[in-house]
């Protein structure tokens, strides 16, 4: 059996400018030092504003921090004229990691669909970044069509031109629990994780299904992240608000502590 190194992230949307990045930076890294954390056995990441990354990335750098960090979105495209656009190639300059793609408010509010997320996934991966795809279901589709037919049918549109032994990491983020306070349940989120490895076995393959880390996302607090750990599908988690709170979020990342108690 492949083991998973969980996976802690932060995606802290359109909050926290350069200055406050390297302030709550600095402070986390602090903070997880003090408590020992053990990285060898957890991951943890921040997605902050695109403006903040050149800060993050110097910090890190600078002070030999062991937290990753990535974009919250990317291009298609490699470069030209694409007003407002930030390519592959230039978070990987920035020593990104990672980078976030489908997210439920870029689908939403950027009309992104799963054939443009497609092409985002083709162009992370091109650029050597590990995407983080999000996928989830809305109230409405959860009353309509169940809890995992729209969250597979997601993951297999973005996934579409990806081969076999592809390095991704997928978030299950339920949309009505995102900034509603309402997580989904551990068991849930385990249903729907279950059959989204199930699907990745068939589009790329069984070994690299089985690494695959995924993650919930969706009201995740220090409170309730113990019962997702314990899921046997569930690797980690994407935390959006909670993510802001320095001492919440350190916490999170310490989810080992909360685990068995
Ligand atoms: P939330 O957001 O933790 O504030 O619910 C999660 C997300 O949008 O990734």
């Amino acid at each position: 059996m492949t083991t998973r190194t969980p996976f802690i992230a932060g995606n802290w949307k359109m909050n926290l400018d350069h200055l406050q990045s390297i302030a709550f930076v600095q402070k986390l890294a602090w903070s997880l030092k003090d408590a020992k954390l053990d990285y060898g056995t957890v991951e943890v990441a921040i997605f902050p504003p695109f403006t903040d990354l050149r800060s993050v990335q110097t910090l890190i750098s600078a002070d030999k921090l062991p937290l990753k960090f990535g974009g919250q979105d990317v291009s298609a495209h490699d470069s030209g004229a694409y007003t407002g656009e930030i390519s592959g190639a230039f978070l990987k300059a920035l020593d990104c990691e990672y980078v976030i793609i489908g997210h439920s408010e870029r689908r939403t509010l950027h009309h992104e669909t799963d054939e443009k997320l497609a092409a985002k996934v083709a162009a992370a991966i091109t650029h050597g970044l590990v995407p983080v795809l999000c996928v989830g279901e809305t109230a409405e589709d959860l009353e309509k069509h169940g809890p995992s037919a729209v969250p597979v049918a997601q993951l297999r549109g973005a996934l579409a031109s990806v081969k076999t032994g592809a390095n991704i990491v997928v978030a299950y983020e339920p949309v009505w629990a995102i900034g509603s306070g309402q997580a989904a349940t551990p068991a849930q989120a385990e249903q729907v994780a279950a059959q989204l490895r199930a699907t990745l076995a068939e589009i790329i393959g069984e070994e690299a299904a089985s690494a695959t880390r995924i993650l919930y996302g969706g009201s995740v607090k220090a409170v309730n992240i113990a019962g997702f750990m314990r899921e046997a599908n569930v690797d980690g988690a994407l935390v959006g608000g909670a993510s802001l709170d320095l001492a919440e979020f350190s916490s999170i990342a310490q989810f080992q502590k909360h685990v068995g108690t």
